[in-house]
């Protein structure tokens, strides 16, 4: 008899007794989970709160904009954004194995953080967006064993600061009503599914800018039209993908050899499994066009109708 009213005023009275009068550090990641915990966090103690955003350019397009509008712009938290692109991008140069691209984001994710952490002084507490779910199956998850998901947002151990969760005896719905009621923009809220390495594993290969940008300004387009043909609350979790290869077209009277850019769609209520989604042929088309239009660099779009198993949702 779960009441959201009463859920956010006894955990903003808790976090109060708990916090005291000392500082709480959280990472946003852009998710929902660590959005409401640093709102929540934000409500029951204001300014000892900060905030550290990590761009560590491999987000989809707008939304480091949108972390910044939000948190910063309208919470008016104490925001620090850390603009790690060329980190990354150097980190990752001439590496195209999945999970040595995911281990690689993971732990260069952890390295920043601690150092940008060291940079702000002393903070007792780390506020962490650990969900009733997480705690559950943590150990049980078989898709763990077949990709190693490393979190980005999962966070060092050895900080010896004290662990607020004040999310973790709730589910994902939870969650997102108590972040609609905290005033968290939809965007976030109802934020589809996206890995921790984000666009790192969805340029297939090696990762490089120009193809982060074509998967990037692709995705951008798909989101649109999918939204635009009224599609985004029945696909559960939809994106491109960049394989690792080029392909000869035809444009006017010359010939080109550019990249392929895939689509990915699938109806899913946990991701364990995945049915591809049945959108309709015009709406694919759309996106199709304004994706060879659009994006530099590409002349083919394929449309991937694998479900889940065989494949996987993501590529790699
Ligand atoms: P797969 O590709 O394994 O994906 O069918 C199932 C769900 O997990 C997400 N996923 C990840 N999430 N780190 C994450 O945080 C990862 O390395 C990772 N790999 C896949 C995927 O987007 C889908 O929602």
């Amino acid at each position: 008899n779960w009441s959201m009213e009463t859920f956010i005023d006894d955990t903003v009275a808790e976090l109060k007794r708990q916090i005291g009068d000392k500082r709480v550090l959280c990472a946003l990641s852009g998710g929902v989970d660590s959005s409401v915990v640093a709102a929540l966090i934000h409500r029951a103690i204001g300014d000892q709160l900060t905030c550290m955003f990590v761009d560590h350019g491999l987000l989809r397009k707008g939304e480091a904009d949108s972390v910044v509008r939000t948190f910063g712009d309208h919470f008016q938290m104490n925001l620090v954004k850390v603009d790690a692109q060329e980190r990354f991008l150097s980190k990752l140069s001439g590496v195209s194995d999945p999970e040595q691209k995911r281990k690689i984001i993971g732990n260069e994710f952890i390295r920043v953080f601690e150092e940008e952490a060291e940079k702000l002084g002393k903070h007792h507490f780390l506020g962490q967006g650990t969900l009733y779910t997480d705690i559950v199956e943590s150990g049980t998850d078989t898709a763990q064993t077949i990709k190693s998901h490393h979190n980005v947002g999962g966070l060092p151990e050895d900080m010896e600061m004290d662990l607020v969760e004040p999310v973790n005896t709730l589910f994902k719905d939870e969650v997102r009503k108590v972040g609609e009621e905290l005033g968290l923009p939809k965007e976030i809220v109802w934020r589809q599914p996206f890995p921790g390495p984000g666009l790192g594993i969805r340029v297939i290969g090696e990762v490089t800018e120009e193809k982060l940008t074509i998967v990037r300004e692709s995705d951008a387009i798909l989101r649109d039209e999918i939204a635009k043909a009224g599609l985004d609350s029945e696909i559960w979790q939809y994106f491109t993908a960049l394989p690792d290869f080029k392909s000869v077209g035809v444009m006017g009277d010359s010939r080109t050899y550019a990249y392929t850019v895939g689509i990915r769609a699938v109806t899913s209520i946990d991701g364990m499994t995945a049915d591809w989604s049945r959108i309709p042929y015009d709406v694919l088309e759309a996106i199709s066009n304004r994706i060879i239009n659009e994006v530099d660099g590409v002349n083919r779009v394929v449309y991937d109708i694998t479900s889940k198993p065989p494949a996987t949702i993501e590529w790699e």
